[in-house]
């Protein structure tokens, strides 16, 4: 694998890890050896109850290991205080953790100012993070979590865990409160950051899909801590190394190839743009001349907003801002599955494609999404189960037929 990817995470290593809880006849970890790259994702998936929460929290020392030692970038953290290591760990739980009653830029600096960080430096740096997690500062840095969506209460979460620009970022199932078209859209930026800033990530998730996605490697567990496998995706899903894991993975495997393709493996479709406020007729003739029949409206970063037909387009003098709520949107980063899921959660035949920072490149068709599919399995390399992607092939016109809803409210 080619890897570009700008280091500046820590490795990790855990050597004859231990956890045996008072009261406890069997430990819930039973000596466990792991070796985590600097800059890699690791996802840890398992049962419940086989010990992945125990090792997340044994990283950063929520959790005293009974016996073992745990390397961060060669130190061993068992020796150091245990406050001062865990200022220098992003930790993310699920639904964010957020502090109620502060603001999100409160939040956010929380670590920063524990660290005695000047308050400039604080605002720079909450700033930057809440772009880098797709919140715009102004709108957001002095809400409170209450007044948030659970998406963006995560977000912010991702931000604050990243406040000190830790080496490690610890998540546990940070993603599993929220709906599966944002969980996408989460999973899509926490990839998008971790290649712009090339942390070390753990991420502990129940969903096989989810550690197949976000995982450079996957770390399966059974009861114990008990490792089954620790391989790339592909490997686990080709050439499960036990029963457990076969059985784990199960129907999982059918969608090998939906799990393991990107956005970014397929030609997209070029698509027109059109920014808010410029001539409908200029506009038209651009997409005329392009031969679209529709054009993706998008805002000053190029994030798109609605995907309106020359129709629409035509019927007001200038293009008008308008926030298509169920546009399919999917990043380069996402799955094939993840693309196919947009496009049948918003009853169309395509979604649009974004790059790491929300920004438009194209548009991914159905038939696009199947014709992989077909020419990967005419190709003999695989799963030998009918594909269950057919589920999504209902024989409808595979061509896009974007529209605004005629019942949501347009711009004044
Ligand atoms: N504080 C505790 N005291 C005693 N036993 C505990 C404690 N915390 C966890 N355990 C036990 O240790 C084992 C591992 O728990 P852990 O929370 O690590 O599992 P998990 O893999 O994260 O499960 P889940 O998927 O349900 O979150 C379980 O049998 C659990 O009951
Ligand atoms: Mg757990």
């Amino acid at each position: 694998m080619t890897d570009l990817r700008n280091v500046t995470g820590a490795s990790i290593t855990l050597d004859s890890v231990v956890k045996r809880y008072k009261g406890q006849d069997k430990p819930a970890v039973e000596r466990l050896d792991l070796e985590i790259d600097a800059g890699h994702i690791v996802a840890f998936v398992g049962p419940s109850g086989c010990g992945k929460t125990t090792t997340l929290k044994m990283i950063n020392r929520l959790i005293e290991p009974t016996e073992g030692r745990i390397f961060i970038g060669g130190r061993d953290v068992t020796r150091e205080d245990p406050d001062k290591l865990r200022q220098s760990i992003g930790y993310v739980i699920q639904s964010g953790g957020l502090f109620p009653h502060w603001s999100v830029a409160k939040n956010i600096g929380a670590i920063p100012r524990v660290l005695g960080w000047d308050n400039k430096r604080i605002a720079e740096r909450t700033e930057y993070l809440l772009d880098l997690v797709g919140l715009d500062p102004g709108t957001f840095a002095d809400r409170l979590p209450k007044d948030m969506s659970g998406g963006q209460q995560q977000r912010v979460g991702v931000a604050r865990a990243l406040a000190a620009d830790p080496p490690v970022l610890l998540m546990d199932e940070p993603f599993g409160a929220v709906d599966p078209i944002t969980r996408v859209r989460l999973q899509d930026s926490l990839i998008a950051i971790q290649h712009e800033l090339g942390k070390t990530i753990v991420i502990v998730t129940h969903d096989f899909e989810e550690a197949t996605k976000l995982g450079d490697k996957v770390l399966i567990l059974s009861e114990g801590g008990h490792v089954e496998q620790y391989a790339r995706p592909e490997e686990i899903l080709t050439d499960p190394a036990t029963p457990f894991v076969e059985e784990f993975v199960g129907s999982g495997a059918k969608l090998a190839y939906l799990t393991v393709s990107r956005v970014r493996d397929v030609d997209v479709d070029p698509v027109t743009t059109a920014r808010i406020g410029e001539s409908a007729s200029v506009v038209i003739a651009r997409a005329k001349a392009a031969g679209h029949t529709w054009v993706v409206v998008v805002d000053e970063s190029g994030r798109p907003r609605s995907w309106p037909s020359l129709t629409e387009v035509a019927s007001k003098p200038e293009v008008s801002d308008y926030l298509d709520r169920r546009l399919p949107v999917v990043a380069q980063s996402s799955t094939l599955n993840d693309a196919l899921d947009a496009m049948l959660a918003a009853s169309q035949g395509a979604t649009l494609v974004t790059d790491g920072r929300g920004a438009v490149v194209g548009s991914l068709s159905i038939g696009s999404v199947t014709d992989v599919i077909q020419t990967k399995l005419a190709e003999g390399n695989g799963v030998a189960e009918e594909p269950s992607y057919e589920t999504y092939v209902d024989g409808s016109d595979p061509t896009p037929t974007p529209v605004v809803a005629a019942d949501e409210p347009g711009p004044a």
